[in-house]
């Protein structure tokens, strides 16, 4: 375990059938870096994230967060630890409000902690602080619409909202920019920057536009196979031969 990694991954496999779809992955997450995770579709991105996040079972292999092994941990043991995550795939509540949505998470991260308050005055507090997460995400003025009538890109931003809702110290985000407008990416992109910085929320992303990737991330981690084909800040991942065959025809380093 390395000293100051926040998550440590080492010889992470799962097969689905003769499928290799995590191969001996290792992995040191480090606090407060950006990490992108990218790489060619079924390069094994979201395996991985449902590995570390408890949603899949690995075949072998450990994880450490906070220097503590959360292996065979269950998910939401893992989010109370403060390990969270976005999903690919839309995941939001679209008949619940706006508010509601972010209130869900805040409310079970308070409800299980021993505390002195009510019932009534957690409700209270979990109340202030959905609304000042919605405050954060800009979504404040929809706060009373259900979430499934929301714009496409505003449902994204509630998602970020919902995932930094348990206040997590790592916060894994599948693809938050998919289907957004060049504009609306900025926006999310940005806002992932700022909440890193004024939460501590480490933050490591999926993504697959590479502007996006090279202008935001600290480190980028590259995935292809199962495996990490690459790591290392963005000038030197940009320079990797292996990196550019990976995504030769797509001109994405260019
Ligand atoms: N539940 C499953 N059952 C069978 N095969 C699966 C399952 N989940 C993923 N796979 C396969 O594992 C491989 C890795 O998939 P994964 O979703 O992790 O890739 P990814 O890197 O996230 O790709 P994308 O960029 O398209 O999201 C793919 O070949 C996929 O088809
Ligand atoms: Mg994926």
């Amino acid at each position: 375990m390395t000293a100051s990694a926040l998550l440590q991954v080492a010889g992470l496999r799962k097969r689905f059938g003769e499928l290799a779809a995590v191969d001996g992955v290792e992995l040191t997450l480090v606090p407060a870096r950006l990490t992108a995770i990218i790489g060619p579709n079924g390069a094994g991105k979201t395996t991985l994230i449902n590995l570390v996040t408890g949603a899949l079972r690995p075949d072998s292999g450990r994880i450490y967060f906070k220097g503590e092994e959360i292996t065979r941990l269950a998910t939401h043991h893992r989010v109370r630890k403060g390990l969270s995550r976005s999903f690919q795939l839309m995941n939001i509540f679209g008949r619940l409000s706006v508010l509601e949505n972010v209130l869900v998470p805040v409310l079970s991260r308070l409800g299980r902690t021993v505390d002195p308050f009510s019932r009534l005055e957690r409700e209270a507090e979990a109340r202030a602080e959905a609304e000042q997460i919605l405050a954060e995400i800009g979504l404040g003025h929809a706060r009373a619409h259900p979430a499934g009538a929301i714009s496409h890109g505003d449902q994204r931003l509630l998602e970020l909202g919902m995932a930094i809702a348990p206040a997590p110290a790592l916060c894994f985000l599948d693809e938050p920019s998919a289907g957004l407008t060049p504009v609306e990416r900025t926006t999310v992109l940005d806002l992932i920057r700022r909440l890193s910085v004024e939460r501590r929320t480490t933050f490591a992303i999926v993504e697959h536009d590479m502007d996006v990737v090279f202008s935001l991330s600290d480190w980028i981690v590259v995935m292809n196979r199962g495996r990490v084909l690459a790591e290392g800040p963005p000038s030197l991942i940009r320079e990797n031969r292996e990196v550019r065959e990976v995504y030769l025809g797509e001109d994405a380093l260019a």
